[in-house]
Order: C-alpha cells, then sequence, then structure tokens
C-alpha cells in the first residue's frame, strides 16, 4: 500500500524549508526577437514565477540593432505578460544568473544543428554552477526554420516578415534596415 506523502508538494519540490519563487533567465542576443523566441517566452511563462529575458551587451557578431534597441523590442513584444521582465547583461552569465536568485537557465532548441554547441555551453554552466540547470524547450514545429538572422536578410531584401517577429516590431525592423542602407 502507498503511504501518502506528509511532505508540502513545493517542499517535495524543492527539498528545501524555504518559500521558493522559481525565477528563470532566458538568454540571448535577440537580434531582434522573433516569433520562435516569443512562444519559449510565453511557455517559460506558464512553468516560472519570474522569467528575466537576458539581452547580451557584449555580442561577438556585429548585431544590428544596439543592445537598448533590442531590448525595447522585447519589451514592446512581452507588455502583455506580468511575469516577464527585460533586462540587459555582460560578462559572465552564470554571475548574472546568481546575481538576480535565479535557478535555471532556459534556451529554446530548433534542430539538431543547435544542438551541440548547446551542449557545450550547458555543459560549462554546470561546472560554474552545478546547482543551475539548463532546460531546453524544443521549439514549435512551426518556428523551426527561424532566425534572427532569417528574418533581418528577408526583411534586408524587401520580403515579408509578418508572422515570423510580433507584429507591433516589423515598421521598427524595416525602419532600421532602411536607416543602415
Ligand atoms: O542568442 P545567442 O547568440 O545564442 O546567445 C548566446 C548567449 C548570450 C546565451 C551566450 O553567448 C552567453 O551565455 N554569453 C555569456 C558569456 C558566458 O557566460 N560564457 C560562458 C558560458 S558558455
Amino acid at each position: 500500500m502507498i503511504q501518502e506523502s506528509t511532505v508540502e508538494p513545493e517542499l517535495a519540490f524543492t527539498g528545501r524549508n524555504e518559500t521558493f519563487m522559481k525565477t528563470c533567465v532566458y538568454p540571448g542576443s535577440f537580434d531582434p526577437v522573433t516569433n520562435g523566441h516569443m512562444d519559449i517566452i510565453k511557455r517559460s511563462a506558464k512553468m516560472f514565477d519570474k522569467v528575466i529575458v537576458a539581452v547580451v551587451k557584449n555580442y561577438s557578431k556585429k548585431p544590428l540593432f544596439s543592445f537598448s534597441e533590442r531590448m525595447e523590442l522585447i519589451q514592446k513584444s512581452v507588455k502583455d505578460i506580468p511575469n516577464v521582465e527585460v533586462e540587459s547583461f555582460e560578462g559572465l552569465l552564470m554571475d548574472y544568473v546568481h546575481k538576480k536568485n535565479a535557478q535555471v537557465i532556459v534556451k529554446g532548441l530548433r534542430a539538431i544543428s543547435d544542438f551541440e554547441y548547446e551542449f557545450q555551453m550547458a555543459l560549462m554552466n554546470r561546472k560554474l554552477d552545478p546547482n543551475v540547470e539548463t532546460i531546453f524547450l524544443m521549439t514549435n514545429h512551426k518556428y523551426s526554420f527561424l532566425s534572427s538572422s532569417m528574418v533581418k536578410e528577408v526583411a534586408s531584401l524587401g520580403g515579408c516578415i509578418s508572422g515570423l517577429v510580433p507584429d507591433c516590431i516589423i515598421r521598427d525592423i524595416y525602419r532600421k534596415l532602411k536607416q543602415k542602407d
């Protein structure tokens, strides 16, 4: 016969006798945010009390949008999701995760081709702190082909990006590309 557990469910989950607010960090370059990113943000917001979308400042590739513009585009896109915050970070992701008292790093996986690099980063982050888990959310199949680079390429060549990025930022993307020319 199975005995009923006397441990409160939330304590059974954490194993710690403390109030446990589950916070995750979703880091990335978001140059710009796409509907693939939005899918990961919305699904994370259902699983965690707080989702911090963390825009990397020291980005090695040359971004189209400045880091403050990248943040603004995300802020516009997530304004109706109450438990999502948009911030920036520089330096080690793990230092930022500690600063925010987060327990989990969320990453999206689109295809096998993403896996090797993501696996390497997840293992490096686990080496830096084994108590912080990286979890991967499989992309919605609708967005498995989608990347920020593709969006920029299609838009720069005059193609339609509707359905690929949040509607509220479409004009900003075309405007930025026009300024660049
Ligand atoms: O959107 P991207 O380009 O895949 O994001 C990559 C990002 C920002 C998540 C990654 O480059 C990162 O974590 N940078 C911070 C530097 C760091 O902590 N490096 C050590 C762990 S691999």
